[in-house]
């Protein structure tokens, strides 16, 4: 897999990167930790050198799973680990949640990110989410701190508009964003790609195969039961969204069809061509998954 230098900072990542939300189960179908161990070994195999986690997934367990992996196998200074901070949970009540981008609570949340990834240094650190309840520059203090002092190597946001991100600039070398974006879902080609493309921050996009969708294994009868994928999680499950969507990817199967290629890998391809995007991540449920990428 041929790498790409991440924005101005001196990574090279592959332009897929492994996204490890579903490793944390709830609020996507469960799957065993050897599982997952197994997803990321075949990743690496595959020559994928970005790994993305965070906290939040199964409130410590992706990036749990993610340190024990890399330390089995010694793989760390081979990877680009990316993790994020900002999304709180009250413990034994995971579905109380919220964002916290104080210092104080970033400069808490690093050490229990590094201790669980068994490392100690992160290459990219990002803020979950913006919280205007904390002004970008105190925030982004604690980020320049971080950085200052070695514990992360890049300063990044995720789910930051445009208007923030210049914000964050006045504060901050910040060289990496993290957005969604896939084949149904490109309100960010308007602003925030031309904003990184400007400033040559680095973007990694997520949500590439839609939870699943742009695969194609989903139909009208087969609809996936987990809660990450009902209305409330996605508008692209509600009923008229839905049934939309499906004729879509019809029309998108023969594309692929037509490269003999399968529709996940035509929508990972088509995402990297689109002008402002470094890297694609996808999550894996299984190392068999990842093969049909
Ligand atoms: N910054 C943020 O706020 C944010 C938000 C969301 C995601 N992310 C990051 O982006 C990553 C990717 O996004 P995502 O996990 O939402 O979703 P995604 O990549 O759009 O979809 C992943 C899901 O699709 C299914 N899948 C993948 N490959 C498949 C294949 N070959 N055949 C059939 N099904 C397949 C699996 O679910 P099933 O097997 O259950 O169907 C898998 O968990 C996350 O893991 C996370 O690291 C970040």
């Amino acid at each position: 897999m041929e790498k790409r230098l991440f924005g101005k900072t001196c990574f090279k990542i592959s332009p897929l990167g492994l996204g490890t939300w579903v490793f944390g189960g709830w609020p996507w179908n469960e799957v065993s930790e050897a599982e997952c161990e197994k997803t990321i070994e075949k990743a690496l195999s595959l020559g994928i050198n970005l790994i993305d986690t965070a906290p939040f997934y199964g409130f410590g367990r992706a990036e749990e799973i993610v340190g024990q992996t890399l330390k089995r196998l010694k793989k760390r200074e081979e990877v680009v680990l990316a993790t994020k901070a900002g999304l709180c949970w009250e413990k034994g009540k995971k579905k109380k949640a919220w964002r916290d981008v104080s210092k104080k609570n970033i400069l808490r949340e690093i050490d229990e990110s590094l201790k669980r990834l068994q490392t100690e240094w992160i290459d990219i650190y990002q803020i979950h989410w913006p919280d205007e309840k904390t002004e970008i520059g105190e925030t982004m203090e604690a980020m320049f701190e971080l950085k200052e002092c070695g514990k992360i190597k890049v300063i990044g946001v995720s789910n930051f508009s445009a208007e923030q991100m210049r914000e964050c600039l006045k504060y901050a070398p910040l060289e990496s964003l993290q957005a969604p974006y896939n084949y149904f879902q490109r309100e960010i080609e308007k602003e925030i790609l031309p904003f990184c493309i400007e400033n040559n921050i680095g973007v990694l996009s997520y949500g590439t195969l839609r939870k699943g969708l742009l695969t194609g294994k989903f139909n009208l009868e087969n609809r996936p039961n987990d809660p990450v994928r009902q209305p409330a999680w996605d508008p692209m499950f509600a009923p008229e969204n839905y049934s939309k969507c499906l004729k879509e990817i019809e029309e998108l199967k023969i594309k692929a069809d037509e490269k003999n290629i399968p529709l996940a890998q035509w929508v990972i391809e088509w995402t990297l061509e689109q002008p402002g995007i470094t890297c694609a991540l996808a999550g894996a449920r299984n190392a068999s998954q990842l093969t049909h990428l």
